[in-house]
């Protein structure tokens, strides 16, 4: 049986849902801060696991047995990173065990972009139009109603831009329709969204105890065929009032939707002055985020996250020092088989004080390890700059060339 802290005195037991790459830095945190990790995850092998103070090889989409782990080691919190797949166990363990956090509710309204869109809407705020379709024929008809193209064609429930597409015209309406619904549970439907351009932006928040306590306005970057932003950058380079109001719409598209604990990262785009919700994520960002405010700002998100889901004050990781020039990058690569590498990619970097790091999770013939759609991720880069314009100039450099080193097969 596995010792309980409800038992005696001992260290807090945090629940982390999920064991990957994106999950390690908030283990760490646990650990840091003076608290014993309990990490789930289906893969035994996974990095997190080797790292937890227990780990237990349970899927994190199988919220009962998430639960019964959590009883089981009596856990004093529950949280994830990254994984919009764990949400609903965390939300879970945090009712069953009375924790802070935000209940299912919010995860169901968070993890269903027609929900999202539902609550957005009817608290009187800006969301893009959009219609559940059961087919290619439905969503044909719907597409006048949305506005006309281009338009978007995404599932209901996904994550990291899978199964989302930028539908530029009818021709291209049916394929778009099959890939999403590659993503959808079956009888979802997919949705048909009304295309919003404008400035793309991201808000990194944290919550505590109801209200907006920290926001991190973060820039986008975009490559040519990749949906989501392949990188982000701190400091926001908008106007500080325009940040200002972007972070007021964030607290607004929080409130709608019932967020009032932990970290949320928002997806935005800000179009003649007013700021569209894409989506938000109750959890903390994937790709580099939380690294990434860390190196600008010092504020450690991680950290923050564990203790308020403690139940403690945020404020000590949350402290700001002056901001630096940074950006994050994601290697990706169009194709799907195995990578052909030529010489040592990350070489050409190496040494050098303004590539704070890059890895690169690829081996000539090894298979690609994660995958959006037809393109592969493997690996990521964080940079900083003398400059804002500096920081992203490198982290696409560097990003360019690792990638123009290495093929994906198709
Ligand atoms: N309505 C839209 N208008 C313009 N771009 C969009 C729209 N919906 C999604 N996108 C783009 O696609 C990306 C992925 O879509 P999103 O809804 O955030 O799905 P996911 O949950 O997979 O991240 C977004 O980051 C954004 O760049
Ligand atoms: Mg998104």
């Amino acid at each position: 049986m596995s010792p309980s802290s409800a038992d005696g005195p001992g260290a807090a037991r945090v629940l982390v849902a999920g064991g990957g790459p994106f999950q390690l830095d908030i283990i760490r945190a646990v650990r840091r801060l003076g608290a014993e990790s309990v990490v789930v995850d289906r893969d035994p092998c996974a990095p997190g696991m080797a790292l937890a103070d227990h780990g237990e090889a349970v899927d994190t989409t199988d919220v009962d047995a998430v639960v019964g782990v959590a009883r089981r080691y009596a856990v004093d919190a529950a949280v994830t990173a990254a994984s919009d797949a764990a949400v609903y166990a965390v939300a879970a363990v945090i009712e069953d065990r009375g924790l802070v956090g935000l209940p299912t509710a919010v995860a169901r309204t968070c993890r269903d972009k027609l929900a999202t869109f539902t609550c957005v809407r009817a608290a009187g705020l800006a969301a893009p139009e959009t219609r559940l379709a059961r087919d290619a024929a439905e969503a044909a008809t719907l597409a006048s109603a949305i506005g006309g193209y281009p338009l978007v064609v995404k599932p209901r429930s996904s994550a990291g831009g899978r199964g989302v597409s930028i539908v530029r015209s009818p021709s291209e309406l049916a394929e778009a329709v099959a890939r999403a619904t590659g993503y959808a549970a079956s009888g979802d439907g997919v949705l048909v969204q009304a295309f919003v351009g404008g400035i793309s932006a991201g808000v990194e928040a944290f919550f505590w105890r109801g209200a907006l306590h920290r926001a991190f306005v973060l820039n986008d970057q975009y490559r040519d065929g990749f949906v989501s932003p392949v990188g982000h950058s701190l400091p926001s380079s908008l106007e500080p009032a325009a940040r200002q109001a972007v972070v007021d719409a964030a607290a607004r598209f929080a409130a709608a939707c019932g967020v009032t604990d932990g970290p949320a990262n928002f997806d935005l785009r800000l179009v003649e002055g007013e700021t569209v919700l894409i989506e938000i994520n109750p959890r903390l960002g994937g790709s580099s985020i939380t690294e990434l405010v860390r190196t600008c700002y010092g504020a450690d998100l991680s950290a923050a996250t564990v203790m308020a889901a403690l139940g403690r004050s945020p404020d000590g990781p949350l402290a700001l020092g002056e901001a630096r020039p940074v950006a994050a990058r994601l290697l990706v690569g169009r194709g799907r088989g195995p990578l052909r590498l030529v010489g040592e990619p990350a070489a050409p970097f190496a040494g050098r004080d303004d590539v704070l790091s890059l890895v690169v999770n690829a081996a000539d013939g090894a298979p690609a390890r994660l995958a959006v759609d037809d393109w592969s991720l493997f690996g990521s880069c964080l940079v900083r700059g003398a400059t804002l314009e500096a920081a992203e100039a490198l982290a696409a450099r560097v990003a360019g060339d690792v990638e123009a080193a290495i093929t994906v097969m198709p």
